[in-house]
């Protein structure tokens, strides 16, 4: 096997989503002083890379995706000066530090959208989307990501300008040459910081089918403008210049999230030539889990089947082998906890689904993504009442399909909140058992999960058993195994409606892995005749032919 070896196809990724990590000064949110601060946490843990969702200016309709200066960071964050402290620290301890880079959009208070919405003539006004209207009504009938036209009327400059997201997140237009060179200038700058790579925001949006068609209506309400703004007709021809122009002239690593990438298209995105970006996010394994009985648009709330989450993994790792690099991951700030989702969180299965859970994404071929919390088994929320619930996109989503069309009940919605919303994923870190678990001396932005008092970073690093210290030896096994970076990977036992097995092969090596994802004991023949000690499991002792409830295992030979 002669795969091109590379860092960050070695490397650990480590998400913190900077408003709900560690809180500073008081002011109940956090902040970058707080990253710096638990930057020796991280050591610990054993991660390579940093990856920070935006700390850049904003007014926060989005959390901070909707950005308003580029070069500058939120107030409530700090200041210039402590973000190149971070970075600093960070790289004395070998940490590397991955920014966010939100393109496809700027908030509607970047000075861009300020001097573009003034008038037809104006040197920014094709900085963005602007259209006429259809017969007094928006220019199609596309339906925004966060619910409600995604086009938005301006009294100002007299026309319509496109928001896939929220109205106060205002897409760029990249066919303008100008936006783009604005972009490239921008990385560079940050490039120039010396921070280590980009994760890019919804990527796979920034080129728009330019005849702008109505999209077929599924809900009853709005147009589905996926096929027209995902993958677009110039995608690879901006991603080729965006590398020639600026990736390509540092030694950084890139990961771009893209909603409806498939396989076919990952290979152009991850090419192993290195001519678009690393890897990319692919969503298909999120978005089955709730698709299966699919309440309404993305929501739902059903336990995955086995099966469907294997095909999908299976194929992917399968479909890349030998043409382009993946990314693994379970969680990130826009999912629900997956010892939730995936795992069991009563009280009696939690840290062993977490363990099972890990060793499945980990153990694969890719590079894995921890989001915060996930290393201590953090589990989702419960929301009462839409009173409860921060993010615009479950507000939005339950004003436009309970409150104003009563398409379903409130009692339903909830229900799909509980079980997929994003703020599951929002609650603060869990540092200790003290009041505010630790985040923070004041009233926290958001909630803590009440069950902070048992799980919590303090405790599980007292705990040699804990989710934290199986993580830790999951990323020192990567560290010190090329068969688990490197290796082929082999689906097996693909009947099994309760077991995930596979292997790993490399240079006569060969790593085999199960994972019972069940509470109940199942039979499971891939390790008969191995005699090998384990790499790691969740459970200290082993029934031939059959895998305890959650029980991982995976052999080295
Ligand atoms: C991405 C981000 C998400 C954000 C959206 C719009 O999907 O991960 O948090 O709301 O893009 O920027
Ligand atoms: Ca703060």
């Amino acid at each position: 096997m002669n795969e091109k070896k590379a860092w960050w196809k070695e490397a650990v990724i480590y998400q913190i989503y900077p408003r709900s990590f560690a809180d500073s000064n008081g002011d109940g949110i956090g902040d970058i002083p707080g990253i710096t601060a638990h930057l020796p946490y991280l050591k610990e843990l054993g991660v390579d890379v940093i990856w920070l969702s935006p700390v850049y200016k904003s007014p926060n309709d989005d959390n901070g995706y909707d950005i308003s200066d580029y070069r500058d960071i939120m107030d409530e964050f700090g200041t210039m000066a402590d973000y190149d402290v971070m970075l600093a620290e960070a790289h004395k301890l070998g940490l590397k530090i991955v920014m966010d880079l939100v393109v496809n959009h700027t908030s509607d208070e970047h000075a861009w959208f300020i001097e573009s919405r003034k008038s037809k003539d104006n040197p920014y006004r094709d900085y963005y989307i602007w259209k006429d209207g259809n017969d007094g009504k928006a220019p199609n009938n596309w339906q925004s990501c966060f619910s409600g036209s995604a086009w938005q009327y301006d009294e100002v400059a007299g026309q319509y300008y496109l928001h896939c997201f929220t109205k106060k997140q205002a897409d760029l237009n990249w066919e303008n040459p100008k936006v783009r060179d604005e972009v490239y200038d921008m990385m560079t700058f940050w490039c120039e910081k010396g921070i280590d790579g980009f994760r890019m925001d919804v990527i796979s949006m920034i080129s728009k089918d330019q005849a702008f068609p109505d999209g077929e209506i599924s809900d009853g309400l709005y147009g589905d403008m996926s096929p027209y703004v995902t993958n677009g007709p110039r995608i690879h021809e901006f991603l080729q210049e965006m590398n020639k122009r600026v990736l390509s002239k540092y030694d950084i690593m890139t990961v771009g999230e893209t909603p409806n990438v498939t396989v076919e298209d990952a290979k152009k995105y991850a090419n192993d030539e290195g001519t678009e970006l690393n890897m990319v996010f692919q969503f298909e394994h999120t978005d089955a889990a709730s698709k299966e009985t699919g309440v309404i648009g993305k929501w739902g709330y059903t336990h995955p089947r086995l099966s469907t989450i294997r095909a999908i993994l299976n194929k992917w790792q399968v479909g890349l082998e030998g043409s382009a690099w993946g990314s693994l991951y379970w969680d990130n700030h826009d999912q629900p906890r997956v010892v939730s989702r995936f795992g069991n969180d009563a009280p009696q299965w939690r840290v062993l689904s977490a363990k099972m859970l890990g060793t499945l994404l980990h153990m694969m071929k890719g590079t894995p993504y921890i989001y915060q919390g996930e290393e201590l088994g953090m589990t989702n929320m419960h929301f009462s009442s839409i009173d409860d619930c921060n993010d615009v996109e479950e507000i939005n989503a339950y004003r436009q399909y309970v409150t104003e069309h009563q398409m379903i009940s409130s009692e339903e919605m909830l229900k799909c909140f509980d079980a997929i919303a994003r703020d599951n994923a929002r609650t603060p870190m869990q540092w200790d058992d003290t009041a505010q678990a630790g985040f923070t001396t004041g009233t926290p932005w958001f909630p803590v999960n009440p069950n902070y008092k048992e799980i919590n970073a303090k405790a599980a690093q007292a705990d040699p058993d804990s989710v934290f210290h199986y993580y830790q030896k999951l990323i020192r096994l990567r560290h010190e195994n090329p068969v688990i970076v490197y290796g082929k990977f082999q689906p097996l036992f693909l009947e099994s409606e309760t077991v995930y097995a596979y292997e790993r092969i490399l240079d006569g090596k060969t790593l085999t892995v199960a994972c019972n994802w069940t509470d109940q004991p199942q039979p499971c023949p891939v390790f008969d005749g191995i005699t090998a000690p384990d790499l790691i499991s969740n459970y200290e002792t082993h029934l031939a032919g059959q895998l305890q409830p959650y029980e991982a295992r995976a052999v080295l030979v």
